[in-house]
């Protein structure tokens, strides 16, 4: 089925200039840009996007790296992408990631990880809301 889901390219990506190398790696596997801004989170912004990690040990350093610089973020759009983007990632730490995957190819360690991706539909549903207002997310044609 056609789903959407909520895309990152965290700071160290961002950074290391390769914005356009990491979108290219959606579209070649099938998934559309249907929204997408950079920005700079606030911190609360940041915290608010990752509550639900606000009790784990590492919240601290998450929010904290998320808000070191700009970020990329997008809404994908195509058959199966919420599990497809979560593929095409590879493992959240970029040492388990496999070969070929955006983290084994562009992340540096388990926060700089270059790329954050829904996890759920349901998380990608509210993540998608939290950056976006519906019409900032384009109908494909
Ligand atoms: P992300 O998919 O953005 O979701 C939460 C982030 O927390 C995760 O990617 C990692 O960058 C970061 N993180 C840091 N330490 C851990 C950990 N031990 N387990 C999971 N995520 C972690």
């Amino acid at each position: 089925a056609v789903e959407r889901t909520l895309s990152i390219i965290k700071p160290d990506a961002v950074a290391k200039n390769v914005i356009g190398k990491i979108i290219s790696r959606f579209e070649d596997a099938g998934l559309a840009v249907v929204a997408g801004r950079m920005m700079q989170l606030s911190r609360e912004q940041a915290e608010g996007f990752y509550a639900v990690h606000r009790e784990r040990p590492f919240f601290g350093e998450l929010v904290s790296f998320m808000i070191s610089g700009p970020v990329f973020v997008q809404v994908l759009e195509g058959d199966n992408a919420i599990a497809k983007n979560r593929d095409l990632m590879g493992a959240t730490d970029p040492k388990k990631a496999d070969p070929g995957t955006i983290r084994a190819d562009f992340a540096d360690s388990i926060d700089a990880n270059a790329v954050h991706g829904s996890d759920s539909a349901e998380n990608a549903a509210i993540e998608i809301d939290y950056f976006f207002k519906p019409e900032e997310v384009t109908v494909r044609r």
